[in-house]
């Protein structure tokens, strides 16, 4: 994968260093992220940093998972956005530190990254997956033109829950 930079209107999504790894641990430590992405949580600054030198490596081939930081134009991390391998296909995923959601920042990070990343990978479709209680989340699926193609309970992350999955499809 080429190197990734995206500047929007009001953030910057580019790829992690190592100096990134305290604000990863910090922001993926919220209730939010506990509740709906357990796996994605890093308790300690050393795994957060064991995950970033991966996350790095993972730059240098087309599997994945593709991973960046989003931050805020005064160089503040308030999250990532990603495309996740899955099975044959790709799956979207995101995160905004509570401090900073409700402004509208996942929503403008999804919208710009989702379209680039897929033509970098050479993909014509992705997955949004999210649980049904997840409001947040399904609102940004919806407001970045992804369809509701699946709802219905089964497994996610090991606990049974309502699912919804999403498409987008690149025109
Ligand atoms: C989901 C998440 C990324 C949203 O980030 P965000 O920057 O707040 O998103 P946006 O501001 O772009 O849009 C969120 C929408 O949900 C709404 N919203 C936020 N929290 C909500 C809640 N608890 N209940 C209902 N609606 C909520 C916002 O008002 C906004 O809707 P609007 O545009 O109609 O006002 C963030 O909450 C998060 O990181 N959650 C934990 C991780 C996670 O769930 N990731 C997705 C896994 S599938």
């Amino acid at each position: 994968m080429e190197n990734l930079k995206i500047v929007t209107d009001r953030l910057i999504i580019t790829e992690f260093d190592e100096s990134m790894a305290e604000s990863v641990h910090v922001n993926s430590l919220d209730e939010e992220n506990r509740r709906f992405v357990p796996d994605e949580v890093f308790e300690t600054v050393q795994e957060a940093h064991d995950t970033i030198i991966f996350l790095i490596e993972c730059y240098r081939d087309m599997k994945g998972p593709f991973v960046y930081p989003i931050l805020l134009k005064s160089g503040e991390n308030i999250g990532y956005v990603q495309a996740i391998p899955i099975d044959d296909e790709w799956e979207v995923g995101y995160h905004i530190a509570s401090n900073y959601t409700a402004n509208g920042y996942a929503t403008e990070a999804v919208r710009a990254f989702v379209p680039l990343i897929m033509k970098k990978i050479g993909i014509a479709r992705i997955w949004g997956i999210c649980r049904g209680d997840n409001i947040a989340s399904r609102k940004v699926l919806e407001k970045c033109s992804f369809i509701l193609e699946h709802k219905g309970f089964g497994n996610y992350k090991g606990e049974n829950h309502e699912i919804c999955k999403y498409l987008y499809r690149l025109r």
